[in-house]
Order: structure tokens, then sequence, then C-alpha cells
């Protein structure tokens, strides 16, 4: 079988977008990601093993992938990830790296990110304020998190801060964060709250979207800017005029970029997702256990490739049994 040197959806999308889960275990518990406690990790063996995800990558990098995000859970609390970039990133086809962490763990990997080549850090934040950093995350770990920022902002990384837009937790901290970008080269980008938190759908009085995360920015910054985006961008992009960094709005739950989704993911188990909301489309891992070549492998994940939702409502219709989103993000990946 030849394989397609590039890969196009049935929607005549272009795929060349890996988000890659190497784990389920997180350092911290964002309440928006995963309840209190009660969340049960995956035993080791049913992780796909660095093996298997570099087979997958080679794989996939010879039919047109050749961007990836290495996320989680916490990323580097999976053993040896940095050797692990290492080998990613001098795979032929692979010309961007790039990692979301929430920056406990991450100070110390950053000049080795950097001799691989890894372009940019997403770091997930969601306060500037310590003690809101406690109540969200439920663990003490604000300094640590702030000493990264730092470290990264010097070292000359491209830096993305997240910050999750949550109604009645932490919409005063949207201009603390966005003063960040008056004086340091960092993106700050404010997403909607989505379901993926273990329970399902908040029940808040307000939810805040993207239209109210704009109308707070343009109140403080009436002259604010809106940038050209980059054809693939989850964000809408724009920058107060002088400030060094940017700002960005990502609407995640309005699902508005879905008709320019580069994107497929790998969850933590060895799931394929080809959109954010559907509940996994292939056992990738079942299959490669089972003994698939390589090029029953590729038959299979371009069979998925071919049947994708057109969208984030369609994918969640789609959903096996009808069941609701609730998962944690933290075996996704966001
Ligand atoms: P860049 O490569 O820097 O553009 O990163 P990214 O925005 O794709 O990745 P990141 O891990 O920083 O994700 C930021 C937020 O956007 C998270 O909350 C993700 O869940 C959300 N997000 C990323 N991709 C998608 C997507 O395809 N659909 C939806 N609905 N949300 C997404
Ligand atoms: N809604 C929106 N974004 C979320 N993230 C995690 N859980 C949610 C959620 N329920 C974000 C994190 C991280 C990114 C990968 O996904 O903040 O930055
Ligand atoms: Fe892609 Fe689904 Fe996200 Fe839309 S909601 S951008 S289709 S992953």
């Amino acid at each position: 079988m030849q394989l397609p040197s590039q890969i196009t959806d049935n929607h005549g999308r272009p795929i060349n977008y890996l988000r890659l889960a190497v784990t389920d275990r997180c350092n911290l518990r964002c309440f928006y990601c995963m309840p209190e406690e009660g969340i049960k990790y995956l035993p080791k063996k049913h992780l796909l093993s660095y093996e298997e995800m570099e087979r997958l990558i080679r794989l996939l990098a010879k039919m047109g992938i050749n961007k990836i995000r290495i996320t989680g859970g916490e990323p580097f609390l999976r053993r040896d990830l940095i050797d692990f970039m290492q080998t990613i990133s001098e795979i032929d086809g692979i010309q961007e790296l790039n990692i979301t962490t929430n920056g406990v763990l991450t100070e110390q990997y950053i000049p080795r990110m950097i001799a691989m080549g890894v372009k940019a850090v997403n770091l997930s934040l969601d306060t500037l304020d310590k003690e809101r950093f406690k109540t969200i995350t439920r663990r003490d770990e604000f300094d640590k998190v702030m000493h990264c920022l730092n470290a990264l902002i010097e070292s000359g990384m491209r830096t993305k801060i997240n910050m999750v837009v949550m109604a009645g937790q932490n919409t005063e901290d949207i201009i603390p964060l966005a003063k960040l970008t008056e004086n340091a080269p960092v993106d700050v980008r404010y997403i909607e709250e989505m379901p993926f938190n273990g329970e399902g759908l908040r029940n808040t009085e307000f939810t805040w979207n993207y239209r109210q995360i704009l109308s707070t920015l343009t109140q403080q910054y009436p002259d604010i800017e809106q940038l050209v985006s980059k054809p693939n961008s989850t964000s809408t992009n724009y920058q107060v005029p002088g400030h060094q960094g940017t700002l960005g709005i990502i609407a995640a739950f309005t699902r508005n970029f879905c008709g320019s989704c580069n994107r497929i993911r790998i969850t933590a188990q060895g799931t394929l997702k080809t959109c954010l909301y559907d509940n996994g489309v292939l056992d990738i891992k079942q299959l490669m256990r089972a003994g698939a070549k390589d090029e029953e492998l590729a038959k299979a994940l371009l069979g998925a490739f071919n049947s994708r939702a057109k969208d984030g409502y369609e994918a969640e219709k789609r959903r096996k049994n009808n069941s609701p989103v609730t998962e944690s993000m933290s075996t996704i990946g966001g």
C-alpha cells in the first residue's frame, strides 16, 4: 500500500498536527479538569509505551504529520520524557515540537528543550493571585509556576499562557494577566471553559464566552487591535499598541474554528480522537498490541481520518451511547 504523503479528511481539511498525551497523571487538581478525589489513574501497562508512541509518530510523519504537541496530564510526570522528546525531535518530517505544561516541574528542562529545537511552551496559569491559584488547583505550587514563567521569558523561548476563564472564579484575573504583555513578549490566551472536568457542565449562573472576554479587554484597552492569525489558529488574536506580547481568545466551547481544524489526538491510553469532543474513534493500542503491521495501522488510521465529524457539535452528537462530555481533560490533553 502506498502511503499518502499528506492527509486530507472527508471535509477537505488537511491534517498535519498531532496532540499526544503521554500521561493521565497530574501534580495539580484544577477543578475545571478533574475532581478533587476519585480519579483513578491508568495502570502503566494501559499507557502507550515510548516505543509504541515512537512507532506511531514515524508512521504518521510519513503521512504528513509535521507538528507535534506533547500534552498530558502533566507531561513531565512521565519518566524520561525529555529523552523521548529528543528522540521525536529527530524524526524525519517533524518540523515543530511543542509542549503544554503546568510549569511545576518544567524549569529544569528549559535548556534541553531549547537545544533540541522546541519552539514554544504553553503554560497553564489561570490566575496571578497565589490564594486563588490554590483554590483553583487545590495545590500550593504558585511560586514554582511563576518561577518557571520568568525562566521561560528570560530564556527567550516563545511562551503562551493559557488561562481558562471561569465564571465566579477568576474573571478578575483577565486584566492582570493582560498586563503581563506590556513588558514581556508573552502571548496570553483566554480559553472558554469546557465540560471536560470529570463531572460535566458546571452549574453556574453565568458562563463566560469569547464575547464577554473580548468586551472586558476592550473596556480596559479601547484601542486594542485585532491581528491576522495563522490559518489553523484556535485563538483570535489581539494586541494593545505598544505592548510586547499579544492577547488571544480561544472559543473552545463555542467551537467557531472547526472549519480549519488540522488536529488529531492520541490519548494517554492510546485511543485516536479526530475531534476533541468525540469519545474516541479508534483503539490504536489494541491494534498495535494485536500485532498490526504498519500497513494495517495506516489503513485503520486513514479510515478514521476519512470519517471525521465536520465540527465539534457533530462529534458530540455521534458519541457512543449518547454519553455526555464529562471525561477529565487529563486523559485527553486538551
Ligand atoms: P498552539 O499550537 O500554540 O496553537 O496550541 P493550541 O492552542 O493548539 O494548544 P494548547 O494545548 O495550548 O490548548 C489551548 C486550549 O485550546 C486548550 O484548552 C485546548 O483544549 C483548546 N484547544 C486546542 N485545540 C482545540 C480544538 O481543536 N478544539 C477545541 N474546541 N479546543 C481546542
Ligand atoms: N476547559 C477549557 N480548557 C481546559 N484545559 C483543561 N481543562 C479545560 C477545560 N475544562 C486547558 C488547560 C491547558 C490546556 C491543554 O487545556 O488549561 O492549558
Ligand atoms: Fe477540531 Fe473538534 Fe476542536 Fe472543532 S471542536 S476545532 S473539530 S477538535
